[in-house]
């Protein structure tokens, strides 16, 4: 029951400052105690070093070089953590880490899942994207899409399958990444799946289709997935989202089934906030993924 936890103060993936501050807000919100409550061991590796850079502001996939560098280091953390048989724990910074993260962690299964609870899809190459953020892309470069540096990540690719993948709470998609979920197939639950299944049914479903495929699943959660109200504290909020218990259910299920075998929490953005209220938000949440219940 060893949880290690590695923050990624970068927020290069995107045009905002602010999610670089997002590790130093899960911190203070009190992760440590919280998940130590629920009678786990917690090892805070801290943060990765970004290098300040932004030589390469100019380029159609916005700081690039930086991002490649920040992602190799933390896929070499990552794959530490695995190797010493923990749990890897990454808070971001923006969802342009997950590309590390999951380089990382792929590497210890034939079959990983990924469920990606976001409002957005983040499956956007430098050719669909509508603003070269590299956060709009981290979910088809681990399926091997795009810009050939951050795609072989790790030295090899793809990190992920079409058919091991869930997209939860969608609401903000691009055109291109439209057309590759029609034309591969991509489990996806929009927002309109969540109004009309309701979020228990969409969690067994993810289960059920997961399940017997995978040898892993790694969670990449991302804060805008929720709506506004309850997480102002976010790069690129979109309205109508996830509520707050719709959340909760998510994870509390998940936590039942074991099968989580990783997890990031992305895109806090402490100066959009209110008196640290996604943060905060972000630590309750942890706690539910790790087994904390009302009762
Ligand atoms: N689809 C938009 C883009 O590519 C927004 C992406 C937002 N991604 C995120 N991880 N918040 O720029
Ligand atoms: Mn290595
Ligand atoms: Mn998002
Ligand atoms: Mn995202």
């Amino acid at each position: 029951k060893t949880i290690s936890m590695v923050g990624v103060p970068m927020d290069l993936g995107q045009s905002r400052r602010g999610v670089d501050m997002g590790p130093a807000a899960i911190r203070y919100a009190g992760v440590v105690e919280r998940l130590e409550n629920l009678g786990y061991e917690i090892n805070d590796l801290g943060n990765i070093e970004i290098e300040n850079v932004g030589k390469d502001a100019k380029r159609e996939i916005r700081n690039v070089n930086a991002i490649v560098e920040v992602n190799r280091k933390l896929a070499h953390t990552v794959e530490k953590i695995m190797e010493e048989g923990s749990f890897p724990l990454v808070l971001g910074g923006d969802h342009s880490i997950a590309i590390g993260t999951i380089a990382g962690v792929s590497k210890f299964f034939h079959q990983l899942g990924v469920i990606w609870y976001d409002a957005h899809g983040d499956l956007n190459t430098p050719e669909t994207s509508p603003s070269g953020n590299i956060h709009g892309m981290p979910l088809a470069t681990s399926l091997g899409l795009g810009e050939r540096d951050l795609v072989n990540i790790g030295g090899y690719a793809p990190k992920l399958k079409y058919e091991n993948i869930v997209i939860i709470g969608a609401r903000s998609l691009d055109e291109g990444e439209k057309d590759l979920i029609k034309k591969k197939g991509i489990k996806v639950y929009t927002m309109h799946e969540v109004d009309r299944m309701g979020m228990s049914a969409i969690i067994e479903e993810t289960i059920a289709y997961l399940k017997n495929k995978t040898d892993g699943i790694h969670l990449s959660f991302d804060l805008d997935a929720l709506d506004p109200i309850y997480a102002p504290g976010v790069g690129t909020p979109v309205s109508g989202g996830v509520t707050f218990r719709e959340t909760h259910l998510a994870l509390e299920m998940l936590a039942e089934t074991n099968l989580i075998t990783s997890a990031e929490f992305v895109e806090v953005n402490p100066i959009l906030d209110e008196r640290n209220k996604t943060g905060s938000l972000t630590v309750e949440l942890i706690g539910s993924l790790f087994g904390e219940r009302i009762l």
